[in-house]
């Protein structure tokens, strides 16, 4: 069974969506739930989930980005997970740190990719007047937000919307991509899921 580790930044309700998923269909064993942020509410509900977790603090290294990520390989690499998913991770990881992972990490993106990458996704096509925001899981490469697309949602902006109440509706739908891709990647199935 594919190992799989999940590291996260803050509420964690995508890693939650996806132990759960890989729980309930038995396809892929969650072994590590990692965190850059000591209090990120994500850690308690991967524990309550019973999957062990880490935390590797990211502000003791300052600007250091690789001594933070060859302390955030200790705990990954002790889990010695199969494929890596990042689910609201918001620490840029260097080309070294993801390199020796291509083509088994992937990563959640709250819009329509190749469209804003980086942040701030939802008030940029709130700016720009778009009719349709969504999500995109891809794989990670060293470039960011850039990796091949292996699932899209389109999910409509509404009248009234705010930043806040298109990241929510996104968000549900974020809740079903993931682990819909996360089973097709185990099973070595690279095509593009369109919800
Ligand atoms: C999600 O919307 C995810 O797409 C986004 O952060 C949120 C995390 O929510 N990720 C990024 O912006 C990555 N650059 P969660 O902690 O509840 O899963």
């Amino acid at each position: 069974m594919k190992r799989v580790a999940i590291l996260i930044s803050g509420g964690g309700s995508n890693m939650v969506r996806l132990v759960e998923d890989m729980q309930a269909g038995g396809y892929a064993a969650p072994v590590l739930v990692l965190s850059n942020d000591p209090s990120a509410g994500g850690i308690a509900k991967a524990e309550r989930l019973g999957v062990p977790t880490a935390v590797v603090d990211h502000r003791p290294f300052g600007k250091d980005r690789a001594a933070f990520e060859a302390e955030l390989l200790k705990p990954l690499a002790a889990a010695a997970p199969d494929v890596i998913c990042l689910a609201g991770f918001m620490r840029v990881l260097t080309p070294a740190f993801v390199r020796p992972f291509a083509g088994r990490m992937l990563n959640i993106h709250p819009s329509l990719l190749p469209k804003y990458p980086g942040l701030h996704t939802h008030q940029r096509a709130l700016d720009a007047g778009d009719a349709e925001a969504g999500c995109t899981v891809h794989e990670v490469t060293p470039e960011l937000d850039a990796g091949p697309i292996l699932g899209q949602a389109r999910v409509p902006v509404e009248a009234g919307d705010s930043a806040d109440t298109l990241a929510a509706r996104v968000l549900t739908f974020e809740h079903r991509l993931y682990p819909a891709v996360l089973r097709r990647f185990v099973a070595d199935n690279r095509e593009t899921l369109f919800l």
